[in-house]
């Protein structure tokens, strides 16, 4: 069966008190990551190590971004290995907010890919519609153009790698999209991960929903047939609010 997600992406937020008090009020209140269920959470990555000293397990911690490079003359980059010699489980690639601030294009999020797999890092591959691509009904070839990206990658890669789902008008704008156009879309991704990859692979692989999801809507969310969890942003940076949408997975 596939794997319930909940991650939760702190982005460039938190000074390291804010910080530490959030992780320490998870690592109360938070669920460990079980068989059925992963909590994970991209705290900014000058915190990851600490954090994941402090972990014991409970949750996977992830990076928010790693160079597409080995390592090397590359300044204020950090590269897959050195994110797994401190014990990261897991980066994000393809963030809307990377492809337009940094003008991240194909070519460099299949060289990140290629290097979190190469070092043993799992994947959430982040795909998105514009509201202009979406009103003049271009969402699902962006989609479908965004997810021809893991072609390259073999079966045995894929099963590394979830999908989240991130409309680009919905992320921090407080406008979520609705669980009928959530829906459509993340039976799509199904069908296109089949197309690509066949079923075994469509049916296993975890696809995430993004864009200010909350303990409000995370339930609505959540029953779709296709979702299996969610990428959070705002709402990530208060435990209780995180905690109440961990449990609107349950
Ligand atoms: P948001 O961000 O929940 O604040 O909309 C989601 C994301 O960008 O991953």
């Amino acid at each position: 069966m596939r794997k319930k997600i909940i991650a939760g992406n702190w982005k460039m937020n938190l000074d390291i008190d804010a910080a530490n008090k959030l992780y320490s009020e998870g690592l109360s209140i938070w669920p460990e990551t079980s068989e059925d269920t992963a909590v994970m959470i991209f705290p900014p990555s000058i915190y990851l190590q600490d954090f994941i000293q402090r972990n014991n397990g409970r949750f996977e911690i992830g990076a928010q971004n790693l160079s597409p490079y080995e390592n090397g003359a590359y300044t204020g980059e950090i590269s897959a290995s050195q994110l797994k010699s401190i014990g990261c489980t897991m980066v994000l690639v393809g963030h809307s907010e990377r492809r337009i601030l940094y003008e991240e294009h194909e070519e460099v999020l299949k060289q990140k890919i290629e290097s979190a797999l190469k070092h043993g890092l799992k994947v959430i591959y982040c795909c998105g519609e514009s509201l202009t691509e979406r009103e003049e009904l271009r969402h699902m070839s962006k989609i479908q153009n965004q997810l021809a990206l893991l072609k390259e990658f073999s079966i045995n890669e894929i099963k590394s790698i979830s999908i989240a789902y991130e409309p680009i008008w919905a992320i921090g704008t407080g406008k979520t999209a609705s669980p009928e156009q959530a829906s459509e879309m993340h039976d799509f991704i199904r069908k296109e991960l089949t197309n690509l990859f066949g079923s075994e692979i469509a049916n296993t692989t975890s696809v995430l929903y993004g864009g200010s999801c909350s303990p409000t809507n995370a339930n609505a969310l959540f029953k779709c047939e296709n979702i299996d969890g969610g990428l959070i942003g705002g709402a990530a940076l208060d435990a209780h609010s995180f905690l109440s949408i961990i449990e609107a997975l349950e």
